[in-house]
């Protein structure tokens, strides 16, 4: 009986999954070097391999390495890089003094990758977490229980006109403060920088998955616990109107292109996002991400290769029109293959 049966189907989607050929033809989306943007950790001097213990073939680079990876980078086809600096504990105070340093390592670094590779897009980070002792993106208030929004702000427009006169091409906001990508767009046009433009992290959750990237730029040492709470800014994982309203905010204010982050697990916000405006999307596959995959395929419970290319995916799929992810130079290399 069961062997004789057969369906009467007019439609049977299978048949176009029957070879690879057919199935190359109507596969709708496709991965390419240029959709990865490389997130990069900046350290000063050292000379020895610095691997973040918990984001495996990631390290933190001198200026020299890092323009080495840029090269490196730049060869595969990644168009930009998102710099992140570690700063030595003893550069941190209470109101990240060290983001308006003049010649700060990040700037240093924006300078060195921009003479050695000029075409290549170089974006940075607009906080205060690599500064600050307490770990936060911005100075806290008096009582010292909350990150102060509008004080946070006015710090904010002055790192990033430093950073547009080192010669970024993009500043990423991504302390979720209130009203910063305008004053950002303000301040950077008032200095002769409307040119510069502004990548906003605009629906940034307050996730448990940032964890390995706080041991790589140390914020989560500075602050002396690994419950670095930025609930009162980050928005709630559980929000989704939430965060369309943060994004047409920014976009208001004039941001170029605006993020989600995290990404994987946020796939609905991105496709809410691609819906609601015409601006690029950009999404951040974050540490954890990375660090999870890398874990389970430790563990031999996971195909890295596999996982990677998923993950990549599925975010593209979604609707990010760009990818920030620590995979960038790896996906890069095999797609180019
Ligand atoms: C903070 C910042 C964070 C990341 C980039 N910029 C984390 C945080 O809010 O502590 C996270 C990136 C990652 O996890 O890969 N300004």
């Amino acid at each position: 009986m069961a062997d004789s049966f057969s369906l009467d189907l007019t439609q049977r989607p299978r048949r176009l999954r029957r070879t690879a050929s057919l199935r190359s033809m109507v596969e709708e989306t496709v991965l390419r070097p240029a959709d990865f943007i490389a997130p990069l950790f900046v350290v000063e001097g050292r000379n020895e391999p610095d691997e973040i213990a918990s984001m495996p073939g990631v390290f933190r680079l001198n200026l020299q390495d890092l323009v080495r990876e840029c090269r490196a980078l730049h060869q595969v086809g990644v168009p930009a890089v998102a710099l992140f600096p570690r700063l030595d504990p003893n550069l941190k105070d209470e109101i990240g003094t060290g983001a308006l340093d003049e010649d700060s390592l990040v700037l240093r670094a924006v300078r060195a990758v921009k003479k050695a590779i000029p075409e290549l897009t170089v974006i940075t980070d607009v906080a205060l977490d690599p500064y600050t002792t307490h770990g936060h993106d911005g100075v806290l208030n008096a009582s010292g229980d909350d990150v102060e929004n509008d004080r946070t702000v006015g710090i904010l427009t002055q790192m990033a006109i430093l950073q547009a006169r080192a010669g970024v091409d993009l500043v990423a906001p991504s302390d979720m403060m209130d009203g910063r990508v305008g004053a950002i767009r303000r301040a950077l046009d008032a200095a002769g920088h409307s040119n510069t433009g502004i990548m906003a992290y605009s629906a940034k959750f307050n996730s448990a998955y940032y964890g390995p990237f706080r041991d790589a730029v140390g914020s989560a040492q500075a602050a002396g616990t690994r419950l670095l709470n930025k609930a009162t800014y980050q928005m709630n994982p559980a929000n989704r109107r939430e965060a369309l309203t943060e994004a047409l905010l920014d976009e208001a204010e004039g941001a170029d292109i605006l993020m989600v982050k995290p990404a994987g697990m946020y796939l609905d916000i991105i496709r809410d996002l691609r819906e609601a405006t015409r601006k690029p999307v950009a999404a951040y596959q974050i540490s954890g991400e990375y660090a999870q995959i890398h874990a389970a395929a430790r563990l031999g419970w996971l195909d890295l290769a596999r996982c990677r290319h998923e993950s990549l995916l599925a975010i593209k799929r979604a609707g990010a029109d760009m990818i920030l992810t620590y995979f960038a130079r790896e996906m890069a290399q095999v797609l180019k293959a």
